[in-house]
């Protein structure tokens, strides 16, 4: 059975292998000459992933009948209604029931009308003047967000990466001079806890949870610098996390099912994963975004453990079949770090050979997945993304997180770096210690 996979990062290569492991054929298409995507392809081309005529040109040539779709970009523009409209099946939202991800006022909006928790305290504007009136009723601590997308690198939060009123006006200033788009600028309560990520699979109305996974957005040790698409991540054995009680997860998950049932109710049933991205606050879990696919990272934390058939997965999110008792993780531990370009999250430093020693990457135990790299002539180069996702797995996030480290050694290169505090274990008992702290 064929199947068509967009996209070039570590994320998608992750897809790749689980759709490998369930037999498919896999037909993809990507910017970057990935090269973990290029050796399970049966065929492959190299196009930017917004071309949505090439894309669907791809597809009617190699008579593929299904999609996955991992980035948000050709979300945004409707190519899930294109390929549907020449019979593929996609698991993964048409334009319109993407907008819980592509505009946060349509996401923030839905659940304000619908009356669902976990929501925050925001407002939209167009223009500095408005946005200034508005910041000076307030008296709390705010977060500057463009309302369009900006892979998660848009971010600003006030007391870190904005100090003053006047810091605060030049960045709204900035995201409305073109870095939001169209839309804007919002203005988010802030929160204060510890953030988790719980994805979901979705098949327009059913739905199955993923093991929680906790990401790194912060460029550098300790948490701090500017946001980034997501420096690494962890999971536990058990699918919660060791600052996340099951009664928590709950919610989170209800928060996530009553936002499926109002994109129904919309009109614009959802297929595909679902990404929420909490703060768990001493008021229970608050949303803090909701994407339309896969996390990247997350995604290699949790499909490599899949015990499941991906590819049946895929085809039940794309048909409304999904059979929620079905689906089966293994229960193990996972930590991700990312190998990244110096100077990603402001100006990364791209272009540079990088070595990638698989064999004793594998002899360790982990799992490599390849990102923004591009092979060329036996070579292998950065982007200016994320490079390479190296993953451990193991019976405690400990153990994963020494086959992690053990594994990274085996990458090799001149302008490269990785964020080591990822999964260690003091830094994780810190963040529960601030957590108990918070709720008590
Ligand atoms: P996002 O791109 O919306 O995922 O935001 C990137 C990062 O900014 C998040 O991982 C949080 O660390 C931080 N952030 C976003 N929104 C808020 C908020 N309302 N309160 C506190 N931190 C936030
Ligand atoms: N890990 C965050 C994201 O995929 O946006």
């Amino acid at each position: 059975m064929r199947i068509l996979t967009v996209g070039g990062g570590g994320r998608e290569h992750a897809a790749v292998e689980a759709l490998y492991r369930s037999g498919a054929e896999i037909y993809s298409v990507m910017k970057n000459a990935n090269p973990g995507i290029m050796r399970r392809a049966k065929v492959y081309k190299l196009v930017d992933e917004r071309q949505i005529d090439d894309i669907c040109e791809f597809a009617i040539e190699h008579d593929v009948g299904w999609a996955f779709i991992g980035p948000e970009a050709p979300l945004e523009i409707g190519l899930v209604d294109a390929l549907e409209n020449i019979g593929v099946k996609c698991a993964a939202p048409t334009k319109a029931a993407a907008r819980i991800e592509t505009s946060k006022a349509f996401m923030r909006n839905i659940m304000s009308r619908y009356n669902i928790a976990g929501n925050l305290s925001f407002a939209a504007f167009k223009t500095a003047n408005e946005t200034e009136k508005y910041l000076m009723t307030l008296k709390t601590e705010i977060v500057v967000k463009p309302t369009g997308l900006t892979g998660g690198k848009g971010v600003k939060v006030q007391g870190e990466h904005l100090n003053c009123h006047e810091e605060t006006m030049a960045y709204v200033r900035e995201v409305l001079s073109g870095k939001g788009g169209e839309e804007g600028v919002i203005i988010e309560e802030k929160l204060v806890g510890e953030e988790f990520t719980q994805m979901i699979f979705v098949d327009g109305k059913r739905t199955v949870p993923m093991p929680l996974v906790q990401d790194h957005k912060r460029a550098y040790e300790g948490d701090i610098g500017p946001n980034t698409g997501g420096m690494g991540s962890y999971s536990d054995a058990d699918h919660l996390l060791p600052f996340v009680p099951e009664e928590e997860r709950n919610k989170a998950l209800g928060i996530l099912r009553s936002i499926v049932d109002a994109l129904n109710e919309e009109g614009c049933p959802y297929h595909g994963p679902m990404y929420g991205q909490f703060m768990l606050t001493k008021d229970g879990p608050k949303l803090i975004e909701i994407n339309a696919r896969f996390g990247d990272p997350e995604a290699m934390n949790v499909l490599p453990i899949l015990a499941s058939d991906f590819f049946a997965i895929i085809k039940e999110m794309a048909t409304g079949k999904l059979k929620e008792d079905a689906v089966r993780f293994d229960n193990l531990a996972t930590v991700c770090k990312y190998v990244v370009p110096v100077g990603y999250g402001t100006e990364s430093e791209s272009g540079h050979e990088i070595f990638v020693d698989e064999e004793r990457i594998r002899e360790c135990g982990a799992e490599i997945f390849y990102a923004n790299v591009s092979e060329k002539d036996g070579k292998l180069y950065t982007g200016a993304s994320r490079s390479v996702g190296i993953v451990g797995i193991g019976e405690t996030i400990e153990e994963a997180e020494q086959v992690c480290e053990a594994a990274l050694t085996f990458v090799e290169g001149e302008s490269i770096c990785v964020r080591h505090d990822i999964g260690k274990r003091d830094v994780i008992q810190k963040k529960i210690d601030r957590l108990k702290n918070l709720l008590s």
